[in-house]
């Protein structure tokens, strides 16, 4: 675009126009500098947004949280602006603004905000102010507000586990999934943890025992009648599984579900599958299975923002305390030297590889403004 020449700071976003694959639909705009923050408003520059699962559904217009129409430069039409988490840094504040000051860290309690973007304006209660603490990098802030509570939430909403008791999860290499064994290791819990068979399972193993996992088998593995009744009677010591978290659905999902014991919680949070979840009516009948969905959007919909503050600093604790890490990741600088055709070309190659499937690191967008 014509701005790009000019010497002032140009910001720049990732829209769409119309729902479809992110590798066809989306492209960069560039846009003017932002005016100074209307009252209760503050100008954010993003620092990273991460690219979550949800994120392409949003695109593709099959995920039930929409952004809206936003207009970026005049006389274009409206766009949406994709990304909906993200780490941002208060640039300048409105008058009213309580609470928050130049150079802070903020994150993003409002759904669908638009974070893949170098700077914009929002309303003030649509940040939450995050700690600062040793170790907190710019990939824990920027992947702080959907995971880590996802994970912490399943792991106490639900069941009020002792030290020593398991949880069973799938999925347990995304990214919910290595925050759930963290989570639940330093709090004394045991994870067994199925994923996907792989050629590199013992590196993946490796890894997410590293990360504190108790015991990692593949779906497969469940096909094995003695290994689940061992796992069933020796390993919870004939206590049963109180708690199991569904990242994927399908069919493996029942197989897991038929790990839990009594009284049980089945937590579903994702259906990276696609397919149905299909639970036999002898789990709720015999076993008096409970099963439940999660969505941390509802939770931050329905909770105060004295609660979000303490989930953020539970979080930024755990981080400081070298107990959760920052998920594998990798981060797609877009500089703001590149043209808006070179900027989105470049997004929608990496979309179009993380449809591939089996990506393995979480990608975070990084788009520069020019100075
Ligand atoms: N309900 C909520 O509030 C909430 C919050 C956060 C996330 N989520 C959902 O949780 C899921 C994971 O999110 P994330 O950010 O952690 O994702 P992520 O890090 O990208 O991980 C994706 C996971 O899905 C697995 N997977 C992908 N395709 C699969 C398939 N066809 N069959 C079985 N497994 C498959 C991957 O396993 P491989 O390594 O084998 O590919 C990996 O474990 C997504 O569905 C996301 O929308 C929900």
């Amino acid at each position: 675009m014509a701005f790009r020449a000019s010497l002032v700071r140009l910001n720049r976003a990732i829209v769409y126009t119309q729902n479809g694959e992110p590798s066809q639909v989306l492209s960069a705009l560039t846009y003017k500098p932002l005016p100074p923050p209307a009252p209760d408003t503050v100008n954010i520059k993003y620092l990273l947004a991460p690219i979550n699962p949800s994120d392409v559904n949003v695109v593709q217009g099959v995920y039930p949280a929409k952004p809206s129409l936003t207009s970026l430069v005049d006389g274009h039409s409206d766009v949406f602006v994709g990304g909906n988490e993200g780490l941002a840094e208060v640039m300048q504040i409105g008058s009213g603004v309580s609470g928050l000051a130049v150079g802070d860290w903020v994150v993003m309690t409002k759904s669908q905000a638009g974070t893949w973007s170098s700077a914009r304006n929002v309303g003030a209660m649509d940040v939450l102010k995050l700690p600062r603490a040793d170790g907190l990098t710019e990939v824990h802030g920027a992947t702080m507000t959907v995971n880590p509570p996802t994970a912490l939430n399943m792991l106490t909403n639900y069941v009020t586990l002792g030290k020593d008791e398991w949880v069973v999860q799938n999925g347990a290499n995304s990214a919910v999934g290595q925050a759930v064994i963290q989570i639940a290791a330093s709090r004394g819990f045991k994870t067994l943890n199925l994923v996907r068979k792989r050629p590199d399972l013992e590196e993946l193993t490796t890894k997410l025992k590293d990360l504190g996992a108790t015991e990692v088998l593949t779906y497969d593995d469940l096909a094995d009648r003695s290994l689940t009744q061992k796992i069933i009677k020796d390993w919870t010591a004939g206590k049963g599984i109180r708690l199991g978290l569904n990242c994927v659905s399908g069919p493996d999902t029942t197989s897991m579900a038929r790990l839990l014991g009594q009284d049980a919680y089945l937590v579903s949070y994702g259906a990276m599958s696609k397919q149905p979840l299909s639970l036999p009516t002898s789990l709720f009948i015999f076993k008096n299975l409970t099963s439940v969905g999660f969505w941390q959007s509802r939770w931050y919909k329905t909770h105060t923002r004295d609660d979000k503050e303490k989930l953020m600093q539970t979080l930024v604790d755990l981080v400081a305390q070298g107990k959760l890490k920052a998920p594998e990741h990798e981060i797609l600088t877009i500089p703001a030297r590149d043209s808006d055709e070179v900027a989105g070309q470049k997004v929608r190659d990496i979309f179009a590889k993380i449809a591939e499937g089996q990506y393995g690191k979480k990608v975070l967008l990084k788009i520069e403004s020019s100075q």
